[in-house]
């Protein structure tokens, strides 16, 4: 029996299904290559979900782990403050766009940061009302699934959720919802739900992540800071997949030129050890009082020393522009790969930076989602070494993920093997 075979059955029995899984499991990872128990070789179009935008074990991140552990690996922020905390927090006060005043705070996942931009949005407005937007994902916690604009299979079953929060229409350029329709439905929502004066903010990510890689047109986000304006609504970035160098800025909503009240991150920041933040305007951040914010293991000090190393990675190595240059050499291949007959399939290629999204129809006529290509292709890259992600509400859009520290030539065996495997998965059905 083989490796993979024999913990796929420990598995299956050790593991609540709820959690679902790839078939292929880790055994070690440098960059953008991973290794399975088998000794398998991957390519890794995934990066731990935007975690890795500096790559599995970066050099520089590994060693100031290292150094962190041999001080201290815990205190409790509450109870032993710490200088990498701070140091961290003047660099992304720094680092955010905005210029005023800002603060910083650290949490352990993308779900708590989103938690606590709300606490701290209801708490500086006294406003209860939160709006997102359909498509949205924002987390697995009560709060952020309510937040979240996709049911199945994040919302189901798992309520009642928070009240208080409305869901506006997201802009889908693919799905003809410009930047006027979907500003109508926020209309209608103030006309229909919710007043805009207990509004206390709206949440956006510039790219939706889970939701389909859709990219909020750069007017929509600057329509969304002149309303929050117009009635002292909070903009909250939910930065949480987009940002850390991803779209080719240090956070996507930079490309549109504006600035948010509260931005969210997690994922990349921590270099692949757990870390989130809440960065904001210094009066909004200091409204809760103290001890209404913080955790256990809130801004551990493992986390702050990798992400100390990405931020210097990032900058050492000008991955904003390799962010650039990686997602527009997967652009072509697959502008490319969608001008051909064969590959009628594709239905829309688009990208922000190195967030790259490939999407899949039945027919170019009706754009019906075609989620079974989808899940034929992602499961044929990996027999093949690839590991690629599926998103969209419909399940019909595979994205890509690349390290921003992969090596061009991995760039292109991953889009050989892409279009190796989407070959044979189209073959196969006529
Ligand atoms: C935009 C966005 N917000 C929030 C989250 C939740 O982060 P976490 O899974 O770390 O709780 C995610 C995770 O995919 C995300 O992409």
């Amino acid at each position: 029996m083989s490796a993979t075979k024999a913990l796929a059955d420990r598995h299956k029995a050790a593991v609540p299904r709820g959690i679902s899984t790839k078939t292929l499991y880790a055994a070690r990872a440098q960059n953008a290559e991973l290794w399975d128990v088998d000794g398998k070789r991957y390519i890794d179009f995934a990066a731990g979900i935007a975690v890795l935008n500096t790559g599995h074990r970066h050099p520089a991140v590994m060693a100031a782990v290292a150094q962190q552990t041999e001080v201290f690996t815990h205190t409790c922020f509450n109870v032993a403050p710490y200088e990498a905390y701070i140091g961290l927090a003047e660099r992304l006060n720094a680092a955010a766009p905005g210029d005023f005043a800002k603060k910083t705070m650290f949490v352990t996942t993308g779900a708590e940061a989103v938690e606590n931009a709300v606490k701290v949005a209801r708490r500086f407005t006294g406003r209860s009302a939160v709006i997102a937007f359909g498509g949205g994902f924002h987390g697995r916690t009560m709060m952020t699934m309510a937040l979240t604009g996709k049911v199945s299979p994040y919302k189901k079953g798992f309520g009642p959720f928070p009240a208080e929060v409305y869901h506006a229409p997201f802009p889908k350029q693919s799905h003809g919802i410009d930047t006027a329709k979907a500003l109508e439905g926020l209309r209608q929502i103030f006309l229909n739900d919710v007043e805009p004066a207990r509004v206390s903010a709206i949440i956006v990510e510039p790219v939706q992540g889970e939701g389909g890689f859709n990219i909020a047109p750069f007017d929509f986000l600057q329509e969304l800071r002149a309303i929050c304006n117009e009635h002292g609504i909070l903009l909250i970035a939910d930065e949480i997949q987009t940002g850390i160098a991803r779209t080719g800025r240090m956070f996507a909503i930079q490309h549109a030129d504006v600035v948010p009240d509260l931005i969210t991150m997690a994922k990349g920041l921590g270099g692949g050890f757990p870390l989130s933040a809440v960065t904001g305007r210094a009066e909004i951040m200091d409204a809760a009082d103290p001890g209404g914010l913080g955790g256990t293991y809130a801004g551990s000090p493992i986390g702050l020393a990798a992400a100390q190393a990405v931020l210097d990675v990032i900058e050492a190595e000008d991955l904003c522009a390799r962010a650039t240059e990686i997602g527009q050499r997967m652009r072509n291949r697959f502008d490319e790969l969608a001008r051909r007959n064969s590959f009628s399939c594709i239905g829309d290629v688009r990208n922000l930076g190195a967030m790259v999204a490939v999407e899949f129809v039945k027919d170019h006529d009706s754009r019906k989602p075609d989620a079974e290509i989808v899940s034929a292709l992602i499961a044929n890259a990996q027999e093949k070494g690839l590991i690629l992600l599926s998103c969209g509400v419909d399940a019909n859009i595979v994205r890509l993920l690349a390290p921003l520290t992969i090596p061009m030539e991995q760039v292109d065996e991953g889009l050989d093997i892409f279009e190796a495997a989407l070959t044979e998965v189209v073959g196969k059905r006529q």
